[in-house]
């Protein structure tokens, strides 16, 4: 037998305010088609003055721990995937351990960007597997409306904040694709390709927060390829087809580019998860929001396989594979 990250439970939230690509329009040279034709975006949510990345992160992290039948004193891990923490430190995670009721174990923060949520969910279970955690929850949530220069039309259209989080639990398996819980992860970087897509501000740069600055065509070409390598890496390691699966939940940055996706894994737009309308691009908070909207609307079921993907600033890519 091997040891298994169970997903036990998982949750999401949303801040009020809607803000639509016609409100946008109204104040950049920008219009709904274009924004749409290229994305898929139609709208995006944005937290109010004074909500912070760890009050979304925290009503994210209740949800999924009601969904999972548990409280904040059955966690011993919490592994909080944003670019957009609270403060320089301490941790964000830290905030929500303590506002979870959490007060043993560990609570941290990792960088990945747009990858965070792999991120987070390689590293948890990578604790579990070697028996430093029991029960973990993994989060990603994100303000990313603090670092747009919403007078830049081509970034600001293309995010939104939101967060997202799923529990899992230590679990047994015997090692095949046919075993519950994370069956399978990968994570890539590579640092030569960060003045494509970083942000221009940071403590030790510059003293202030900064912007996102992006080169948009070369980023969508590497996230492509990249993310198509991540997505080979996960079934070559279990040694599946694109027609195993039953759903394909990959980062929510632009329709093109997760529709590419699917077509090269053979699947029918029907078994790939979109939110990237509604929600735009919330970086490390998209793949679970997108989880627990597929699971709260029935469509991911227990047993299903499902693939992750996403790909980043950094540049840094990966993915996983779940048995849900
Ligand atoms: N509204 C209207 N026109 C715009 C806008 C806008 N919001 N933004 C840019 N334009 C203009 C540009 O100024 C340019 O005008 P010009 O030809 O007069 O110079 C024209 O539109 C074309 O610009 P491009 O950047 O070449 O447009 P492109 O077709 O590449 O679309 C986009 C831009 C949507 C950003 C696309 O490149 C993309 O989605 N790239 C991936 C970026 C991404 O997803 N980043 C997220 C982080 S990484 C990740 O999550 C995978």
């Amino acid at each position: 037998m091997v040891v298994r990250s169970w997903v036990a439970g998982c949750g999401a939230y949303l801040p009020q305010r809607i803000v639509t690509n016609a409100e946008l329009a109204d104040r950049l040279r920008t219009s709904d088609d274009w924004i749409a034709q290229r994305t898929g975006i139609r709208q995006r949510h944005v937290a109010a003055d004074g909500e912070l990345t760890s009050d979304l992160a925290t009503h994210a992290a209740e949800a999924a721990l009601k969904s999972a039948g548990l409280t904040g004193d059955d966690i011993d891990l919490v592994v909080l995937a944003t670019t957009t923490p609270d403060h320089t430190f301490p941790a964000t995670a830290t905030q929500v351990q303590a506002r979870i009721g959490m007060t043993r174990g560990a609570a941290f923060d990792i960088q990945a960007v747009c990858s965070g949520f792999v991120y987070a969910l390689a590293i948890a279970d990578n604790f579990i597997k070697v028996g430093q955690a029991k029960t973990a929850l993994v989060i990603g949530a994100e303000t990313f409306s603090r670092i747009l220069d919403w007078n830049d039309r081509s970034t600001c259209v293309l995010f939104g904040d939101g967060a997202g989080a799923v529990v899992l639990r230590a679990g047994e398996g015997k090692g095949t694709v046919a075993d519950r819980g994370v069956l399978t992860t990968h994570l890539f970087s590579d640092g030569r390709h960060y003045k494509l897509l970083y942000v221009d501000g940071g403590p030790s740069a510059t003293r202030t927060t900064g912007h996102v600055q992006m080169e948009g065509r070369e980023v969508f070409r590497h996230a492509v390829v990249k993310m198509g390598e991540a997505v080979d890496a996960a079934m070559a390691a279990m040694g599946i087809e694109g027609g195993d699966l039953d759903w394909l939940v990959p980062h929510q940055a632009n329709l093109r580019i997760i529709d590419s996706m699917g077509q090269r894994l053979h699947l029918p737009p029907e078994k790939v998860v979109v939110t990237v309308d509604r929600h735009a691009n919330t970086s490390a908070a998209s793949i679970p929001l997108a989880l627990a909207q597929a699971v709260s609307d029935g469509r991911i079921k227990p047993g299903h396989l499902v693939l992750l993907e996403a790909m980043g600033g950094g540049f840094t890519w990966g993915s996983a594979l779940i048995r849900w």
